[in-house]
């Protein structure tokens, strides 16, 4: 059976109804033995759970809420269906980036969008790997052609972070922080985070790609080996999040707003925001700037988006470096 079959089976018991063996078999064009094979390959495949009773068939152990184009396409406004030149709504693939960045497509002013259910290469900043289980979170990214060359591109990161924070606070995540340069930060906990990959020639112009990854409900196995606090929306909203499609669309249309704005004005607009944002101002920090690590209290951005530094030897302006929030005595005793 090919891996489409399987994504057939897979999108049929998404509902997490019952589904007679039958039924499933008829629907597949297979017998009910292929069936009972692939059912149990499911789990290897999409690390989902399938439940079997006698007499009532198969279920999800968990319904998934799959993706769904119109969905998407219904949460964006005006402005942004009609920079939105081509949008692939993808089952799994290695990473959203990567598929955007090996396209190049490159049409000025227009943007290519790409979401997925799954990555099986999915990449997070600093080389690190980004936890991608199927059909349970968000994976998008976008690409647009920018007329800079990328060293003129460095404050786009923050201005995705505002626009994807905007995104998350209007579908019900109230009080949603960055951490610099970009983290989505909710009760001090990681929610999502955003990648900003960059090709082009050295004076211009650039292919900039932008990609967001935002957890929804991240099976509680699926994230056990995320190596700092997370957090999903589905916690951040009590439980009640929006629909996965909805949610893409929505933090599409920001990010193709963020986008055409930062291409005619640059970071400016956005950092009253992103201040008004900021997780860690005023707060002990430990940066990571390649093998070392500086101590000091974070003093927010300055206007070309670069972090500021009280060390006791003095401030220090970064423009690239890990943070972590450093825990009072007795934060870490709570913990
Ligand atoms: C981070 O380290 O905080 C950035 C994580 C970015 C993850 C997203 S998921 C969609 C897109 N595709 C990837 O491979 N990475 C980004």
């Amino acid at each position: 059976m090919t891996l489409e079959t399987r994504l057939h089976l897979l999108r049929r018991l998404a509902d997490g109804r019952f589904h007679s063996g039958e039924d499933l078999a008829r629907d597949l064009g297979v017998s009910r033995a292929a069936v009972w094979k692939q059912l149990r390959g499911l789990r290897a495949t999409f690390g989902v759970d399938v439940s079997a009773v006698r007499g009532r068939g198969y279920c999800l152990r968990e319904p998934l809420d799959l993706l769904d184009a119109e969905g998407i396409h219904d949460a964006l406004g005006e402005a942004a269906s009609a920079a939105l030149a081509s949008l692939a709504l993808l089952e799994t693939i290695d990473s959203t980036n990567s598929y955007l960045l090996r396209e190049r497509f490159l049409s000025p002013e227009r943007v290519a969008a790409c979401v997925a259910e799954q990555q099986t290469g999915g990449r997070g900043r600093r080389g690190r790997g980004w936890v991608s289980p199927f059909g349970r979170n968000l994976y998008l990214s976008v690409s647009r052609r920018f007329e800079q060359p990328a060293a003129a591109l460095g404050g786009l990161s923050l201005a995705a972070g505002v626009a994807v924070a905007s995104a998350l606070e209007s579908e019900g995540a109230r009080g949603v922080r960055l951490k610099w340069p970009n983290d989505l930060l909710w009760d001090d906990r990681k929610m999502g985070g955003i990648l900003v990959e960059i090709s082009g020639e050295a004076d211009g112009p650039s292919h900039v790609v932008v990609g967001v990854g935002i957890d929804v409900g991240m099976p509680r196995a699926a994230g056990a080996p995320i190596d700092q606090p997370w957090v999903d929306l589905a916690e951040a909203t009590g439980g009640h999040p929006p629909r996965r499609s909805r949610l893409a669309g929505v933090v599409l249309d920001r990010l193709i707003d963020c986008l055409a704005r930062f291409q005619t004005e640059g970071l400016s607009p956005f950092l009253p925001a992103w201040r008004s944002l900021d997780a860690t101002a005023g707060r002990d920090v430990t940066v990571q700037v390649g093998g070392a690590l500086i101590e000091g209290r974070a003093q927010g951005v300055a206007d070309d988006g670069s972090l500021l530094v009280l060390t006791e030897s003095g401030a220090r302006r970064l423009v690239g470096g890990e943070v972590s929030l450093r825990l009072s005595a007795v934060q870490r005793a709570e913990q």
